[in-house]
């Protein structure tokens, strides 16, 4: 237990987690929405689910082997003992509710989610991150798996990314998956001493792991291993090379990576990984995903094909900023209200304004005209409405453009939403 920080101490947020505050949560906003508008524009639904599970779902689910469960998993004792885990990722949790609702198919879900990860806190990694993500259950068309990576691509591109890489492989299906696993044993053993510390004593429990090694002593090892596109079955390889044509038919550059395992266990056929080249090798994948054919009945589900992907969120802001795209512009208010009559008019007014679809804020506390003319410049507002005890009289609100030159002027009081509507071009907010 850590100890208690005193009461005078102010408390922080826990090491490698982020608190989002605005104005960079704008970012945040529009590109989740932008998310959201291409994900229902393919035929996506949004699906939330918990945030904490079973954590025998992702032990089964994303296997009790893999680094995600074995050593980043948040996974405790609840209150009532029963053994919880937050998710790390957003699979699991998506099919499970599948597995559960049986909702018809194919069945298509988008989601933007907090994910846990007890990593070691670096730029791009953290023990909190978010993902957008899709999931579609009940085909294996490999045309879906098409749709899946354009829908990611199209966003990096809509963001005006440049330097993003895709790499695309197929970890074939149970059997033939499970053939090249022996293959890569073998080979392993044959290797054995050269492999890192760790993988010396566990690369036969799971050999694939072992490719997705970034240590030296591995990676030297890993050069010469046999490729799971050569041991690849005439159904897998006909799929394979189906998506690799769809993508081609789209425009969308790849290339194809033998060694791409991800660090899932659950995939089968396809797998993919965006790479950002402006960010540090070690965390620059921006998005990653593929086809989990075995996933619904591993959780006890009807045999169900699936395909998807997860979108680091922070990530992808960071190549944003590595490339100088997607800048930071918050939305300004269409309208500061200065009420130097001692606030009544101000919330009356804020208040139309608001119901016409108009960005509308004030100061508070009956602060000096001084000081709110000054909030109302640093507000970014396109106009000021003054209202002082000479406007309150005559019943006209004084309208001062404060983003272009222009000269004041007088608005009878009960035409003004009306009069900045217009102005505004009813664009609301976004100007
Ligand atoms: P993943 O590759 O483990 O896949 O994570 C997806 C993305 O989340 C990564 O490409 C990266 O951008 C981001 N990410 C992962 N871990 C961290 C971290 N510790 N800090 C910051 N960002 C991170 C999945 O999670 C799969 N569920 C994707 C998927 C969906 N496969 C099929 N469907």
């Amino acid at each position: 237990m850590g100890e208690e920080q005193s009461h005078t101490e102010p408390l922080r947020a826990p090491a490698g987690t982020h608190d989002v505050l605005w104005p960079e949560s704008a970012r945040w906003e529009v590109l989740v929405g932008e998310f959201a508008r291409r994900a229902r524009l393919a035929g996506f639904g949004l699906v939330v689910s918990p945030m904490f599970e079973d954590a025998a779902l992702f032990r089964r689910g994303i296997g009790g082997e893999s680094d995600v469960v074995r050593k980043e998993m948040y996974e405790f004792a609840d209150r009532g003992g029963r053994d919880v885990a937050l998710r790390p990722e957003g699979t699991a949790s998506i099919v499970r509710a599948f597995v559960q609702h049986r909702p018809p198919v194919p069945w298509k879900a988008w989601y933007a989610t907090p994910a846990f990860r007890y990593e070691r806190p670096q730029a791009g990694r953290y023990k909190q991150h978010h993902q957008l993500g899709v999931e579609v259950l009940g085909t294996d068309d490999p045309d879906v798996d098409v749709e899946v990576v354009a829908l990611a691509a199209g966003l990096y591109e809509w963001l005006g990314l440049r330097q993003v890489d895709l790499t695309v492989n197929s970890m074939g299906c149970a059997a033939c998956r499970g053939a090249y696993v022996e293959v890569l044993r073998a080979y392993l053993e044959q290797h054995r001493s050269e492999l890192c510390d760790e993988h010396r004593e566990r690369f036969s429990v799971n050999p694939l792991r072992v490719l997705d090694c970034k240590r030296p002593a591995c990676r030297a090892v890993i050069e010469g291993a046999p490729r799971i596109t050569d041991h690849l079955d005439d159904a897998c390889a006909a799929h394979l090379e189906r998506v690799r044509q769809g993508l081609d038919t789209l425009g969308i550059v790849h290339r194809l990576e033998p060694r791409l395992v991800r660090g899932l266990d659950y995939y089968t056929r396809t797998t993919f990984e965006f790479a950002a080249l402006s960010l540090d090798a070690a965390q620059n994948a921006v998005g990653g995903g593929g086809r989990y054919d075995g996933l619904a009945e591993a959780l006890g589900g009807p045999p169900t094909p699936g395909i998807g992907f997860g979108i680091g969120i922070e990530r992808l802001l960071l190549a944003c900023d590595a490339e100088g795209v997607f800048p930071l512009s918050p939305p300004a208010p269409d309208a500061f209200v200065v009420d130097l009559t001692g606030g009544t008019h101000a919330l009356a007014l804020v208040d139309e304004l608001r119901r016409a679809g108009l960005a509308a804020v004030r100061s508070y506390d009956d602060r000096s005209p001084r000081a709110q003319f000054k909030q109302a410049d640093r507000s970014g507002a396109r106009y000021a409405l003054v209202v002082g005890p000479d406007e309150a009289a005559r019943g006209i609100v004084t309208v001062r453009p404060m983003r272009h030159d222009g000269d004041q002027e007088p608005v009878e009081r009960d035409a003004v939403v009306r009069w900045l509507v217009q102005a505004t071009d009813g664009t609301g907010s976004t100007g």
